[in-house]
């Protein structure tokens, strides 16, 4: 029997690192962004704080003494205001007291849910690429890792191997809609085969959501508002994203009663409970008018633009994100075929950070994403604009 940290370690793919325990690749990449001034469009978080009467709502939360432990499931307040939050967008009626849970970020919920979930013996089927996590939360539950693959430029499932990647022992569906690293957002149809085959097995989907209001086209549709997806799935979002305060660590777990208390019996013994006045700060963000939610997703909607065409210029293919604030791109045309290696040397080259999407991988997986880099987007204009014509030298440097 291997220890977890074992299994957690087999279950994320390591491949991309520099093989040290405990340092991922963002973190190996950072360091040769520091290392050669390059600026970091590796690890995924924005530039810019979020709103200034968020951050005082969280001051003086820390001020008036919300201090001490917040209940396990989170402050009612917020609560209700998650709950208020799915009916106003989603139209998903939520009882605050029984049906949402406040977690530490999305990160403590994916890994309450995977291990309530699935256990030794069970599938768990994720889309590949994935969110590091997901593998090593599979591996640190016991559970076996399953894949169905994603393939460019769209990023959409294929409805057959979609379909042939279900058996009999797949027990949890962990989805990502937007979708990182690929920025891929799954339409209603794709949803709703997922919703069937899921019915179809009796397997719970657990639907990580983190990037809900980052979408470009149209409105996010969560899996949990189809029809007959509601009573077996288990929704996951945080203020990360949303809010451009991925410090806070503030997130939710949403869901019928009875899947979500068996998370919340997982997650009372991982953190029992999160930050008390972000907590606070985050239930007032969560009320803000529609208009701040769209002028978000415009502003990254630009910013995307100018990273595209930077991208572009430089002689890579591009795959247009329809939501998140990842680009992937593909090397092959500047004749890489090997975008980890070009990932260790692109800060030096050039002066810029990525991450190669086979990190995001599985064996197999990362063959076929061997050429893919992803780029974030989620910085300021003029910083995008330097980035653009940085990597404009890099046919030359090469
Ligand atoms: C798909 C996905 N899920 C979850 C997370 C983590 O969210 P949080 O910071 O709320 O734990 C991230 C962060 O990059 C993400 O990309």
């Amino acid at each position: 029997m291997t220890s977890a940290w074992q299994r957690t370690a087999a279950g994320a793919n390591l491949l991309g690192s520099d093989g040290r325990l405990g340092v991922t690749i963002f973190e190996e990449m950072t360091g040769l962004a520091v290392r050669h001034g390059a600026i970091n469009l590796g690890q995924g978080f924005p530039d810019e704080d979020g709103p200034a009467e968020m951050m005082e709502a969280a001051r003086s939360a820390i001020l008036s003494g919300a201090n001490q432990y917040a209940p396990g499931q989170g402050i009612p307040r917020l609560r209700e205001a998650v709950a208020e939050h799915q009916a106003r967008f989603y139209g998903i009626a939520l009882d605050p007291w029984r049906e949402v849970v406040i977690s530490t970020g999305a990160t403590e919920g994916i890994a309450a849910a995977v291990l309530a979930l699935a256990g030794p013996g069970d599938e768990v089927l994720t889309f590949e690429p994935f969110y590091d996590s997901y593998g090593a939360m599979i591996a640190l539950a016991g559970a076996e890792h399953t894949t169905v693959p994603l393939h460019a430029p769209a990023f959409q499932p294929d409805p057959a191997e979609l379909e042939a990647a279900f058996t009999p022992r797949t027990r949890l569906v962990l989805l990502n809609n937007p979708h990182n690293p690929t920025g891929a957002v799954f339409g209603r149809e794709t949803l709703e085969r997922i919703v069937a085959l899921a019915a179809r097995h009796d397997a719970v989907i657990v639907t990580d959501e983190v990037y809900e209001h980052l979408v470009f086209g149209d409105r996010h549709v969560p899996v949990a508002s189809l029809p007959g997806a509601r009573e077996r799935t288990v929704t996951i979002s945080s203020a990360g994203k949303t809010f451009s305060f991925t410090g806070w660590k503030v997130g939710w777990i949403s869901g019928p009663e009875e899947l979500v208390a068996r998370v919340r019996t997982i997650k009372q013994f991982l953190t029992y409970s999160s930050g008390t006045p972000f907590q606070e700060a985050v239930a007032l963000g969560l009320g803000y008018p529609d208009e701040f939610f769209a002028a978000a997703a415009d502003t990254l909607r630009a910013k995307r633009d100018i990273l595209a065409e930077g991208l572009r210029a430089a002689g890579l293919d591009v795959f247009v994100p329809e939501g998140t604030y990842f680009i992937t791109a593909d090397t092959s045309p500047l004749g890489i075929d090997d975008a980890p290696a070009l990932a260790r040397r692109l800060p030096e080259l050039v002066g810029v950070a990525a991450i190669p999407v086979s990190v995001f991988c599985h064996l197999g997986g990362a063959e076929r994403t061997r050429s893919l880099l992803r780029f974030a987007f989620c910085k300021k204009a003029p910083l995008l604009h330097e980035a653009a014509s940085r990597l404009a030298g890099l046919a030359d440097a090469l």
